[in-house]
């Protein structure tokens, strides 16, 4: 899962599969990274943290990283939060295997529609529930596909 700080989206993404896949006992590594280095070793914002417990998804142990190029060779899928990071990561790819692996988060709910997960950081509130919403649903139907893959 990957956002443009890893504090806000790609730690909830990141927060609700790897729930999701330990609910369902499925070996299935999730992590998540931010493409700039502004926040590295930080936790997620206070606000998406409180919004994460509020809903029943604590994400205080999260701590932010820099996506890098041997995300590639660990990881099958990287989702991406907006076309900017989309864009981004595809940057630091060094095949077309590696370029395979990258696709929009909201591309699982709304195939093909190039949607994105807004920013939250520079507004209220309301924000953060609707980004924990939109990602709840979102893996959701990542973790149907990896229980179908079992
Ligand atoms: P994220 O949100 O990419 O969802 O973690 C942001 C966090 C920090 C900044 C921008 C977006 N920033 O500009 O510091």
């Amino acid at each position: 899962m990957v956002c443009l700080g890893n504090i806000c989206r790609s730690p909830m993404a990141d927060g609700l599969l790897r729930k999701k896949v330990n609910d369902e006992d499925l070996s299935v590594v999730v992590d998540s990274a931010g493409t700039s280095s502004y926040h590295i070793g930080e936790a997620p914002d206070n606000r998406m943290r409180e919004t994460a417990k509020k809903l029943g998804c604590p994400i205080d142990e999260l701590r932010a990283r820099q996506f890098t190029v041997a995300d590639f060779d660990q990881f099958d899928s990287i989702y991406a939060m907006d076309r900017s990071n989309y864009n981004n990561i595809l940057k630091l790819s060094r095949t077309e295997a590696d370029a395979q692996k990258v696709k929009l988060i909201l591309n699982e709910l709304y195939p093909g529609e190039n949607r994105e997960v807004p920013d939250p950081y520079f507004g209220g509130e309301q924000g953060f529930v609707e980004v924990f919403n939109m990602l709840d649903q979102a893996t959701d139907v990542i973790i149907n596909k990896l229980k179908n893959d079992r």
